[in-house]
């Protein structure tokens, strides 16, 4: 059912300064083009404290300036338990992450989980640019499950 305020979204990596930025700025972009940004708050968290206040990962940046993609102010911030009550759902971008969440949350009783491939016919994890330095990869996954994303959400009259 649609709600009557905005839906609350929170993509989730290891660092937040690669993957889950990405997906958040990539979103908003999209969002706005499709004239859906005032029915829905994006916002990135990390499942660590390695990055802990660092701003995005430069090529990150670079890639996603490349493209085109507005780039926000950031911090890595890590999530708390008590986040699950203040968002509707949390992204991650690869299972492990997942994981990283049921254990902080604590389960994940009102089903707020997923996996941003999981909005695609193909599934599977975002392309993790860590070790690689493949941002263009991570981009085009990014890209994908953004639209698939938004595609399930207006289809299923969740906003
Ligand atoms: P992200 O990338 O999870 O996409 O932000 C990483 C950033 C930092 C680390 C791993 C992945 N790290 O191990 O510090």
């Amino acid at each position: 059912m649609a709600m009557d305020r905005k839906l609350k979204i929170m993509f989730i990596c290891l660092g937040n300064i690669c993957r889950s930025p990405m997906a958040e700025f990539v979103m908003r972009d999209e969002l706005s083009r499709r004239h859906l940004d005032h029915l829905i708050e994006v916002s990135s968290g990390a499942t660590s404290y390695e990055e802990y206040g660092n701003p995005v990962y430069p090529p990150a940046v670079q890639k996603m300036k490349r493209e085109g993609v507005t780039i926000y102010p950031h911090r890595a911030t890590p999530i708390v338990k008590e986040d699950y009550d203040r968002y509707d759902m949390f992204i991650g971008m690869e299972d492990y992450n997942l994981r990283r969440m049921r254990n902080i949350f604590g389960g994940d009783k009102d089903n707020k989980i997923s996996k941003l491939l999981d909005y695609t016919s193909r599934g599977g994890d975002i392309a993790d640019p860590w070790y690689s330095g493949n941002f263009d990869a991570t981009y085009r996954d990014v890209v994908e499950g953004v639209d698939g994303l938004i595609n399930h959400l207006t289809e299923n009259n969740l906003i």
